[in-house]
């Protein structure tokens, strides 16, 4: 297969990048995206150019790595698949490819396709961790945690943190991904020590970061690999509410100043 690839190349942060067109000839279909573009590396290599950069780790949709926008879509077209699960026969033999890195005001380009996505560490680091002691292993015949808790919270588990979300969001908007990460810990015992902390220490570092505010385009849903439900978001806001009704530290952050005195 043949295609005529047009990518993001930027040299750093501050260099204003630009589309740069390869043709790319004789590709295997079974080759994935990533393949893919190993071999306009090694092309690129070999005529002494520098190679486009692109970050990716597993190789396998869990790592959540392989960010780049393909052809508008966040991860490319196919629905609930990672961008190096994608394989060149899912496009037309003669097509254009657009590659561009996710775009939003908190994922800043370091360079080509690689942005820098610790904005979603830092809403991690947040509160996105259990301190409780959890005892041994529990009989193998105990039901620790109820069916449908510990099936929805497998739900939200299956973020892998790709950022896809944000990159759909017309917003820029952390929403489902912060929803995610706080639903898997909320519907789980060993959660419960912090649930309240959690939540708004996850919400102001979202707020912090730069993410936008949800306005319920549900785009973040569509592009989501993973295909974490939009309903995480509703969850979050019980969530945020809850908390704020009925904890001291939102009013503690609400007024740090006073705090600071
Ligand atoms: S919610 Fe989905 S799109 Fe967003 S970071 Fe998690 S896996 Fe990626
Ligand atoms: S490289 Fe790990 S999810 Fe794609």
């Amino acid at each position: 297969m043949d295609f005529t690839l047009h990518i993001w190349r930027q040299r750093g942060r501050e260099d204003a990048g630009g589309f740069v067109t390869y043709p790319v000839r004789g590709i295997s279909p079974d080759l994935s995206f990533l393949e893919m573009l190993d071999v306009l590396n090694e092309e690129l290599a070999g005529r002494g150019e520098a190679p486009v950069a692109f970050d990716h780790d597993c190789r396998e949709g869990i790592c959540g790595s392989c960010a780049m926008v393909i052809n508008g879509d966040p991860h490319g077209p196919l629905r609930a698949t990672t961008t190096c699960q994608l394989y060149m026969r899912h496009f037309a033999d003669g097509a254009d490819i657009t590659i561009e890195p996710w775009r939003a005001e908190a994922f800043p380009v370091l360079r080509d396709l690689i942005v820098d996505r610790s904005a979603l560490d830092r809403v991690i680091q947040a509160g996105g961790y259990v301190s409780v002691n959890s005892g041994a292993a529990p009989d193998a015949h105990a039901t620790t945690v109820a069916k449908q808790a510990a099936d929805t919270a497998f739900e939200a588990a299956a973020c892998i943190g790709c950022g896809a979300c944000v990159a759909a969001c017309p917003n820029g908007a952390a929403m489902l991904f912060t929803a995610a990460k706080v639903a898997q810990l909320a519907l789980l015992p060993q959660g419960q020590p912090e649930r309240v902390r959690r939540v708004i220490g996850m919400v102001e570092a979202m707020d912090h970061a730069g993410f936008g505010n949800c306005t319920n385009h549900y785009s973040c849903a569509e592009a989501c690999p993973k295909e974490i439900p939009v309903r995480f978001i509703a969850r979050l806001n019980r969530e945020f509410l809850r908390a704020a009704l009925t904890s001291r530290e939102f009013v503690e952050l609400e007024r740090p100043h006073e705090h600071e005195e």
